[in-house]
Parts: C-alpha cells; sequence; structure tokens
C-alpha cells in the first residue's frame, strides 16, 4: 500500500490506472470504514482512502482540534483490507490559501436536520468532496466511484444531490451502517464516550427503531400524529439524561415531512454528555 501526502503525487500514482475507487474519511478508522473499503475494492482498479480532518465541516465550538489523528494505525488497517493507496495530506496541501471558493448546498436540503444544528457543515464537506474529487478522479478514463456510509444519511444525500447538478463523472455507492453487539452505531465520536455513556449510547438508537414502529403503526395518521410521536420520542431520550438535537420521521427522497404512502426514513442527533451522536433507519 501506497502512502502519499500530496496532491501531485497522489495524481501520479494514480495515472496508471483508468477506474479508482475512493473512500473519504477523516481516519480514527472503525470497522465501518474498512467495510467502505472492502465495498470499494471490486468497484474499479485501485482504491484510494482519504484520511484528511477537513477544519471547513467544524464549527468554531466543534470537537476539530480534539479530533483523534491516527495515521498509523489507520494505514495499518487499511493495509490489511488491501487498500491500495492512502491520500493523507496535510492542511496546508488541501488549503494552502484560504478557501475562498466554496461548494454551496440547497438550503431545502442542506440547512434542515444536520444543517440546521450544524450551520455551514454541509458547506464544508460539499467543499472537501468536491476538492478530494478534483485529487482522486483526475486522471481516470474510465468509471469512478466514491463510497460514503450509510451512517451519514443525509451527508450521503447532499453529495448525491451535488454529483448530479454539476454533472459529474463519478458514482455514489453506499456503505451500510456497521453496529457494535448492542446496536450501537460505529463512529469514530463513539471514543469519547465514558464507560457509562458507553453502556446508555445505545439508546439513541433504541430509540429511533421505536419511534420508527411507531410512524409506521400510524399508517394513514401519520402527517397527524407524527409531532407528538417525536415530542415523545425526544422527551423520553432527554428523561435518560441525552440532549437530544432532533429525532424525526421523514421522507426518504428528500427528508422533508412526509405523507401518506412516502418511503421513510427515521433519523436521529443527540448529545451525551459531550458526544454527540447520529443514527438512522430505513423504515
Ligand atoms: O463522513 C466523513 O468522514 C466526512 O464528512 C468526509 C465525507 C470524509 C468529508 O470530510
Amino acid at each position: 500500500m501506497k502512502i502519499v501526502h500530496t496532491i501531485e503525487d497522489l495524481r501520479a500514482t494514480l495515472r496508471p490506472f483508468s477506474s479508482p475507487s475512493l473512500v473519504p474519511t477523516m481516519g480514527n478508522l472503525h470497522t465501518g470504514h474498512l467495510d467502505l473499503v472492502r465495498t470499494a475494492k471490486p468497484l474499479g482498479d485501485v482504491t484510494v482512502a482519504s484520511i484528511f480532518v477537513n477544519r471547513l465541516q467544524f464549527a468554531p465550538h466543534e470537537d476539530f482540534d480534539t479530533y483523534p489523528r491516527t495515521l498509523q494505525a489507520d494505514c495499518d488497517k487499511l493495509a490489511a483490507v488491501g487498500c491500495d493507496v492512502v491520500f493523507a495530506p496535510s492542511e496546508k496541501e488541501m488549503y494552502p490559501e484560504p478557501q475562498g471558493f466554496k461548494v454551496q448546498p440547497p438550503t431545502e436540503l442542506a440547512d434542515i436536520l444536520e444543517g440546521h444544528f450544524r450551520p455551514g457543515f454541509f458547506t464544508g464537506v460539499c467543499t472537501v468532496v468536491m476538492k478530494l474529487f478534483q485529487c482522486a478522479f483526475s486522471e481516470a478514463k474510465g468509471p469512478r466511484h466514491a463510497v460514503f456510509g450509510q451512517k451519514d444519511y443525509q451527508q450521503q444525500m447532499v453529495i448525491r444531490r451535488m454529483v448530479q447538478q454539476f454533472a459529474l463523472p463519478v458514482s455514489i455507492v453506499s456503505g451500510d451502517t456497521e453496529r457494535a453487539p448492542d446496536g450501537l452505531a460505529l463512529s469514530s465520536r463513539n471514543g469519547y464516550l465514558s464507560e457509562s455513556e458507553r453502556a446508555e449510547a445505545v439508546h439513541l438508537s433504541l430509540a429511533l427503531r421505536s419511534l420508527g414502529r411507531e410512524a409506521m403503526a400510524a399508517a394513514d395518521g401519520l402527517a397527524r400524529q407524527l409531532p407528538a410521536l417525536e415530542a415523545r420520542a425526544m422527551a423520553d431520550l432527554t428523561a435518560r439524561g441525552w440532549q437530544p438535537d432532533y429525532l424525526t420521521v421523514r421522507r426518504r427522497i428528500d427528508l422533508q415531512t412526509p405523507q401518506a404512502g412516502d418511503a421513510l426514513v427515521v433519523l436521529g442527533a443527540a448529545r451525551l454528555g459531550k458526544t454527540r451522536l447520529i443514527d438512522n433507519f430505513e423504515i
């Protein structure tokens, strides 16, 4: 496995290949990320994982400075699953000057849910993903794939829309959410949890599953009952010591409020102590 730190080296390394598959990450890899690499491998003739903690997608009060940087351990794990190339640029390499040009996603998709509670988050994500695509795919002549986890459901939707609206020659592939045996979705941020918080953490996914069941049971009365169901799910989690941002049922197609007959997804974000966790289930 080759590890490169500059855009020039990445392009030179990828030049002999026609069909790269990219797995963008911020490092501190867990088995969910490694599964994305396994998904990426058969899609092309060279598999690239990027590791870059992207300052643009963090608000000043968020965990950019403390986000775990574990490059050596990450590379060992990537080598073990057969990744071919790791692109681990410095901040200066990715942003040699302040990134004045940014990719601004549409408000109806990017200012709701995660974007409401993390203003500017999706602009930061889209900007770095667009740039990573330019770095990894500029030499490619054949199909290009990028793999994103389903755990970041809204992120994946925003990126798909970006690819579609800019007619980028990239296919977006979804990887399933990996879960711990108790059902907690794997996340680099799980490492922030204390032992007692870790035991409690599964209750976000349990609350979402139960909200999902209630939404399905509401059937034709969904639109009328949903505000009360969501409020009760938030109140139950609050009573357990969480600070929920949202627990909500949306239609899959655009994450807007559903009507009877829509395909649904239940999504949530909540803070447990200092750790903010997100999860979702299609129902
Ligand atoms: O999902 C992530 O880890 C990040 O948002 C991404 C896609 C690597 C962009 O920094």
